[in-house]
């Protein structure tokens, strides 16, 4: 990590402001980021020990302009009004904008009028340098990225490469781009990776949990009325013999009456830091008045949003993988290359679900309508509940459409979970402010299949099989792919 952290340091390159469209496959640079370089400890160092003297990298754009602290109105998507009525872009800072979700959600901002920052420490891209892994689409550096969007829209987004459980890193990216809101997507977000063995695991709650800690008092000292939207899991709920609610359940006991967190009962060392950030958040804003958002996420599948879709530099990343694949990307690879659909188990596994452009959508309404100050609020954000057998049933026939023999087999559990249970999970209040969901239709399946074919020929067949046994973790370090 330490030559991937070393190898990026000093970048000023500067040009025209001038927003101007060029064809696809001719972006090129036109705007500035200057880089400054720091040191310090942090867990994700401390995972990979044979690091020698690692520095940490921050890259600061150092054009903050001081806005005021008093609590602003919400204008209109991307714009806030101040106290003499004028309006100025709201500021949104988008932490693991780098990522999956982040980098959509980032584009997606940007395009909506927000001034957009990404904070990331690119370990997603080292995780899969680590474990022989790749996304299946090829996908662009991050300064390639923000250059291509800079250079097809005229809008700027800025960058900060660091760990945000470097407090420093994050306070001085806090003071430089003073974010009205902060969106929190910069986590180890596979059940699996954090089941490998013992230092995955404790990286995952060390990363997660301080990471979040460092972002709430961030907020405590530097930008109080900045309102944090934090990406949750709606596995944070288990699958409890009763309807899920959405982040509260009023409960009669012994004759007295109380609305209270719902019980949470997280399924791996990953969705444990989960839980723990939400009671974390929770108690901050009732301590400090923190505003809060935790949109418990399902799972989410597709990989284009319109701003992606602009240029191939802009494509998102697209993991189908055992160990950061998810269910319904996954089922799409595999019946590409004529691999069977890999059904885990009985697959009565149910949960909820969401299109790509649907967690852009919903994480831009939970910023236009903030939580106020001193509330958690908790949104369900998933629009539609499968079983892992209904998943691989619709691949099924929209495979057969495409003329390709799609076969189903049932590979043993890696992870320890029920097979058949219960499953009803509410989820309005999102669209109660106006989400439009993106149903999984014919039409989107078909296009999924399609572009998995395009695709193809990167696929690694050794990386579909889920290789992380949830009873087989154990101490000793596993320096490949379990
Ligand atoms: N993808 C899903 O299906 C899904 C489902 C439910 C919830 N979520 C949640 O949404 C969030 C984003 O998921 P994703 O799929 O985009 O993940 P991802 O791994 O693609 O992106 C996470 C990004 O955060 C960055 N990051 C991680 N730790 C960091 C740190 N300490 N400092 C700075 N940057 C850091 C990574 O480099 C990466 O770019 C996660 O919190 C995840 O738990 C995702």
């Amino acid at each position: 990590m330490a030559q991937l952290l070393s190898s990026s340091c000093s970048l000023t390159t500067s040009s025209s402001n001038k927003a101007y469209l060029k064809p696809f496959n001719q972006c090129s640079t036109a705007f500035s980021i200057s880089v400054a370089c720091k040191t310090s400890r942090s867990p994700f160092r401390r995972l990979f020990s044979h690091d020698q003297k690692p520095k940490r990298r921050t890259v600061v754009r150092a054009t903050a302009i001081s806005t005021s602290q008093e609590a602003p109105s919400q204008t209109s998507s991307g714009s806030l009004e101040n106290s003499g009525g004028s309006s100025k872009p709201q500021r949104v800072m988008v932490i693991g904008g780098d990522g999956y979700c982040g980098w959509a959600t980032s584009l997606h901002l940007s395009n909506m009028g927000y001034e957009v920052a990404i904070v990331d420490n690119l370990v997603r891209r080292h995780f899969d340098h680590q474990l022989g892994l790749d996304s299946l689409t090829p996908i662009s550096s991050i300064h390639n990225r923000i250059r291509c969007w800079k250079s097809l829209t005229g809008k700027s987004i800025e960058l900060y490469i660091g760990d945000i459980c470097d407090f420093g890193f994050l306070s001085e990216a806090f003071q430089s781009f003073e974010p009205d809101a902060v969106v929190h997507f910069g986590e180890q977000r596979s059940a699996p990776y954090s089941m490998i063995d013992r230092s995955r695991a404790v990286f995952t709650q060390q990363n997660n949990v301080i990471g979040t800690l460092n972002v709430l008092f961030a907020i405590k000292e530097f930008r109080e009325q900045c309102h944090l939207v934090k990406l949750g899991t709606m596995g944070e709920y288990g699958t409890p013999n009763i309807d899920i609610e959405e982040g509260y359940i009023t409960i009669t006991h012994n004759g007295r009456t109380d609305t209270l967190p719902y019980p949470k009962q997280a399924s791996s060392f990953y969705h444990l830091s989960k839980v723990h950030d939400s009671h974390n958040i929770a108690f901050t804003c009732k301590a400090w008045g923190i505003r809060a958002t935790d949109l418990n996420q399902g799972v989410v599948y597709g990989v284009k949003t319109p701003e992606t879709e602009m240029h191939e530099e802009l494509h998102n990343r697209f993991d189908y993988d055992g160990v950061f694949g998810t269910a319904l990307n996954r089922f799409c690879v595999q019946a590409a290359v004529g691999h069977p659909l890999t059904v885990y188990g009985k697959g009565g596994q149910t949960r909820g679900y969401l299109d790509i452009r649907d967690t852009v959508q919903c994480v831009e309404i939970a910023i236009a309508n903030p939580a106020k100050p001193g509330e958690f609020r908790v949104f369900n954000q998933f629009t539609e509940q499968f079983s892992v057998n209904e998943l691989a049933a619709l691949v099924t026939k929209a495979g057969k459409k495409l003329g390709l023999d799609v076969q189903t087999v049932s590979v043993p559990n890696p992870r320890v979970e029920a097979e058949e249970h219960y499953y009803n999970a509410k989820h309005t209040k999102l669209i109660e402010l106006g989400l439009k969901p993106h149903l999984l239709s014919d039409s989107l399946l078909d296009s999924l299949l399609h572009f998995t074919i395009k695709y193809k020929d990167r696929v690694d067949t050794k990386q579909i099989m889920p290789s992380v046994s949830w009873k087989k973790i154990g101490v000793k370090t596993k320096t490949v792919t379990a």
